[in-house]
């Protein structure tokens, strides 16, 4: 018999890191160059945290766009990637200290080991140099990208912040929010990169577009995570967004979908003062049985078919099958 002819298989995300290192090494050596701060501590808790194990979606991202847009290209991605990179950690060193958070990457957060003040005076330095390495490109263009971006970001957590504990919260209202503060980033992400390499108008915009409903679709999974992952791989505390009063995708399934007395059973755990094991484990149990976390997976897959829509703008590349990729891996994750 004769064998089966080879099938090109689709590449592994390992494989596109593994691809993409090169540029990824530029990225790291760009972030560990960019951070001179005249301050020592300034500079230990930024690098405590920048080399603390990020998986580097925003700059792999980055990357990907500016190669699908053009084949030669200079050195813009590798910086605006480091930017990106210093904007993005800014938002987890604030993020721990609003969310009382005190592990991250599986490690104390810095607001742990250094305190609140520390945490957020590094996460504002971050922004300031992230601005300073943005403007040297003298590109208006990208300055108010990362400013959008950036003013979206904190809309977001605003909003968020407001429906703090509001079991009433609409699904559309949650989808704005996490548009604003985690889709804008990596929309910008992905315009940058086009804006990097070159691209046309609607390419650029194209890009935007795949980010925002990719980003959509990173923060559904990342709140379905905090109700499932392990806590090994996940490297956060499990069950935060609950402890927290934090309504997400799964919690809001939940309430629509739910008896009267598992309603109650929901108010019950959200006015006691920090949710226990026994609380979490029971309403984790009510979500299996309505749908909740599989109902959340399938939104966040609807928003990665529609991101990888945008995609159809551009020729078939290497490039484009790695987008893909990245793009199937938000909702595969496990981390
Ligand atoms: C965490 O983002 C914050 C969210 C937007 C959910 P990532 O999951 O990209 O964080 P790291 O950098 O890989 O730790
Ligand atoms: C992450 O938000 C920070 C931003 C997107 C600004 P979350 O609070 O939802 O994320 P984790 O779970 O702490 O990483
Ligand atoms: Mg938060
Ligand atoms: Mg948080």
């Amino acid at each position: 018999m004769l064998p089966s002819p080879k099938t090109a298989s689709f590449p592994t995300i390992q494989e596109i890191w593994e691809q993409y290192r090169p540029d990824l090494l530029k990225v790291e050596s760009q972030i560990q160059k960019s951070l001179a701060s005249e301050v020592p501590l300034i500079n230990q808790i930024a690098l405590y945290i920048l080399n603390s194990g990020g998986k580097r979606i925003r700059p792999l991202l980055m990357i990907l766009s500016s190669k699908l847009c053009s084949s030669h290209q200079g050195e813009d991605h590798i910086l605006l990637a480091a930017v990106v990179e210093f904007i993005h950690t800014a938002t987890l060193l604030h993020d721990d200290v609003i969310d009382e958070g005190n592990l991250r990457r599986g490690k104390k957060t810095a607001r742990t080991l250094w305190g609140n003040h520390a945490s957020i005076l590094v996460g504002d330095y971050l922004y300031a140099s992230a601005v300073g390495h943005g403007l040297s490109l003298n590109n208006q263009e990208v300055n108010l990208v990362l400013q959008k971006a950036c003013g979206h970001m904190i809309e977001g957590e605003m909003v968020q912040h407001t429906h703090n504990s509001d079991l009433g919260i609409r699904e559309t209202d949650y989808l704005r929010i996490i548009q604003h503060k985690t889709a804008s980033l990596i929309a910008a992400s992905c315009q940058l990169g086009g804006i990097a390499g070159g691209g046309s108008a609607e390419r650029k915009e194209s890009l935007f577009q795949f980010g925002q409903n990719l980003g959509i679709a990173f923060q559904v999974a990342d709140d379905t995570l905090d109700y499932i992952a392990q806590k090994q791989r996940l490297g956060k505390t499990l069950g935060a967004d609950l402890k927290e009063g934090k309504v997400t995708l799964p919690m809001i399934h939940l309430l629509r979908t739910c008896s009267d007395e598992g309603k109650r059973q929901v108010i019950r755990t959200f006015g006691s003062d920090g949710s226990s094991e026994k609380q979490f484990d029971q309403i984790l149990d009510l979500m299996h049985r309505h749908g909740s976390i599989e109902y959340a997976f399938s939104v966040a897959r609807g928003y990665v078919e529609k991101a990888k829509g945008f995609l159809a703008a551009f020729e078939p590349s290497v490039h484009r099958t790695a987008l893909h990729v990245v793009a199937d891996y938000v909702v595969s994750r496990d981390h």
